[in-house]
């Protein structure tokens, strides 16, 4: 009876939105609401069912992954022998109400008393396989509590291209998709300098060239360090300021930026500021971004004296540049497969400073350890886990968090016709061409 009475009403609701649809959808669109983007697929049949399939093998599930506790003691005493068995009534813990999102499902678990989230974490595959969903993730925002994140498809499959969306403060830049189906944004106002690692061709050059394409409209000078002869960075030359190509134009060209932010400094001390974004618009310095490619070519010395200094001053002065720049308006954005202690002694210290992580696909367990090992331990796992045909796909973190995410696609004519357009904002800085023509001279 109760249910008759709720299909028949359901029915004439829907019958009558139907019929007013002229009337509520533009409504709707002058309140920036499109009802139309939103997954309808997912949330009339896809989470129902995700829902239900959930509930229906939870408790299957906690037995075989030892999720469930049993609450009485597994040892008795049987005669004169104290024995250990398995509990006949394990208790999983209890899943909470599901709550719908647009691209998946969120849900609570309580822990029994004496569960820790690590097994959880570590189910998360086969929780995923068990409700035949994208992705789970497990995190611990209270004690006790656990909330795990359902994504039901992988919207980093395809083609991305980041939305049109409304645009975005200076130098903040929206390079791909994260895995929720938003915009990837990377902000160099709010995180000042960036680290991205990764394998040979896993992606990241062309991070690089769609950040590039992103901040070039932007009243911003870029300089590039690509020490493998120019030839990633060198496609954006015409929007570039400067585009050191071996190690020698390197260090001059770091030598004429340290000298860049040491005028910068003297301007803010003559204002009285402490950044150079307190200072009125009009005499602000043009921010500078420093992007380096393949960070190793400036480390690695062949044994020779002259190797040996220039890998030692690009290190020095490099660091300088990271202490130094976030408040006087330079950027940088380093790229390389690997940072470790054994390109030198400055790279540990270069990499504390860089504090926007984003790993790619990695060879070994140590690269995606030292880069997102000291941020967030959880994500070095599944950066791990990204594979060889997921070409820029990435981990990131933020704020202690870390999330999945794919750049958008470069083509090289792309990345060339970018700059092309872009080339008149160029801002000219011929302190650092001259550097760089003085450092491939002494070389
Ligand atoms: N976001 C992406 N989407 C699709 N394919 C990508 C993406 N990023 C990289 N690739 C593919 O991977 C190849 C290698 O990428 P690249 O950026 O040169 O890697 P790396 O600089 O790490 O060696 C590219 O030529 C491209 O075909
Ligand atoms: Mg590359």
């Amino acid at each position: 009876m109760v249910w008759s009475l709720v299909v028949w009403l359901a029915s004439a609701a829907l019958i009558l939105g139907v019929l007013t649809q002229r009337f509520w959808e533009p409504w709707l669109l002058k309140k920036g609401f499109n009802w139309r983007s939103l997954p309808v697929r997912w949330y009339l049949v896809g989470f129902p069912a995700t829902a239900i399939r959930m509930r229906w093998r939870w408790k299957q599930v906690c037995l075989i992954n030892d999720l469930s506790i049993s609450r009485k003691p597994t040892r008795a005493v049987v005669g004169d022998l104290a024995v250990r068995g398995t509990a006949l009534k394990p208790v999983a813990p209890r899943l909470g109400l599901p709550r719908v999102t647009p691209k998946g499902l969120v849900v609570r678990v309580r822990l029994n008393p004496g569960q820790t989230p690590g097994p959880f974490l570590a189910a998360s595959e086969a929780l995923e396989h068990a409700w035949r969903v994208h992705r789970v993730r497990v995190t611990t925002p209270r004690r006790g509590e656990l909330i795990v994140t359902v994504t039901a498809g992988d919207s980093l499959r395809g083609k991305t291209e980041a939305a049109p969306l409304p645009p975005l403060p200076l130098l903040a830049a929206r390079v791909g998709k994260i895995e929720d189906g938003g915009a990837w944004e990377l902000n160099l106002r709010r995180i000042p300098h960036w680290l991205v690692v990764g394998a040979t061709r896993s992606g990241k050059s062309t991070l690089l060239a769609s950040w590039v394409c992103r901040l070039a409209p932007q009243p911003v000078a870029l300089v590039g360090i690509d020490c493998k002869g120019g030839m990633e960075l060198g496609l954006f030359e015409p929007r570039l300021s400067a585009l050191a190509c071996n190690r020698a134009e390197a260090v001059g060209l770091l030598g004429a930026l340290v000298t860049e932010i040491e005028n910068r400094m003297a301007i803010c001390r003559a204002e009285h500021v402490r950044s150079v974004w307190e200072l009125p618009e009009t005499e602000r310095p043009v921010p500078v971004v420093v992007l380096v490619d393949e960070i190793a070519e400036l480390y690695l010395s062949d044994g020779s004296r002259v190797s040996r200094d220039e890998a030692a001053q690009c290190s020095t002065l490099l660091l300088r540049l990271a202490q130094l720049g976030a408040g006087l308006g330079l950027h940088l954005i380093v790229a390389g497969q690997r940072v470790g202690s054994d390109l030198g002694p400055g790279v540990t210290a270069l990499r504390a400073q860089l504090s926007g992580r984003i790993a790619h696909r990695v060879n070994d367990s140590a690269t995606a350890e030292m880069a997102l090992g000291d941020l967030s331990p959880d994500a070095v796992a599944v950066a791990q886990l990204i594979s060889e045909n997921e070409q820029g796909v990435a981990v990131t973190t933020v704020g202690g968090r870390w999330m999945r995410a794919r750049s958008e696609l470069v083509t090289t004519d792309q990345a060339r016709a970018h700059a092309a357009e872009h080339a008149s904002r160029t801002p000219s800085m011929p302190a650092l061409t001259a550097a760089i023509a003085e450092g491939g001279k002494a070389a």
